[in-house]
């Protein structure tokens, strides 16, 4: 990895964006990458906005390396105030926003954020499945949290066949 990249991922990762649950949001995505073995959570939760359902938040919690992380926190907050439509119309790289482009080696830690995006806004399951899905918090650490069998949250490996 180049030096400018690592000074910007550094830069994202010294005051990270939109980190943690999301109380109240109305979609929840969780994604993994068997190779590696991060994985990264989305909530999002929308608002009402000119006659149009954007993005009012966005959050994320990860086991992700500092690209996924710093990816995460740029991408929460560039799909805010957008509708799903617009923000899955974004590409894997766009949502890296100021890292600029990835080098090939970091390309899937920007995917992993892109899943878990697209698992949440793409999901069928009811709005509101974190009010249901969350697990008990208090003391329970947090890979327990990621892994606990929870009602309507599908854990999606990018590295499956027919996964992006
Ligand atoms: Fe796998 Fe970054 S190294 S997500």
């Amino acid at each position: 990895m180049n030096e400018d990249l690592q000074k910007r991922i550094e830069a994202a990762l010294a005051n990270p964006r939109n980190m943690g649950e999301l109380a109240d949001a109305d979609r929840v995505g969780t994604v993994g990458n068997s190779d590696c073995g991060e994985m990264l959570r989305m909530w999002v939760k929308f608002k009402e906005q000119n006659g149009r359902k954007v993005i009012d938040q966005a959050t994320f919690q990860s086991f992700g390396c500092e690209t996924a992380i710093a990816v995460a926190s740029l991408a929460t907050e560039l799909i805010r105030g957008k509708t799903a439509e617009e923000a899955l119309a974004l590409k894997t790289n766009e949502l890296a926003g100021e890292l600029g482009p990835l080098p090939p080696m970091k390309i899937h830690c920007a995917q992993l954020v892109e899943g878990a995006l697209r698992s949440a806004l793409t999901q069928t399951t009811p709005e509101n499945v974190s009010k249901t899905a969350a697990p008990p918090q208090g003391g329970v650490p947090l890979i327990e949290r990621f892994t606990a069998p929870t009602q309507g949250v599908k854990m999606t490996f990018l590295d499956e066949p027919g996964q992006p």
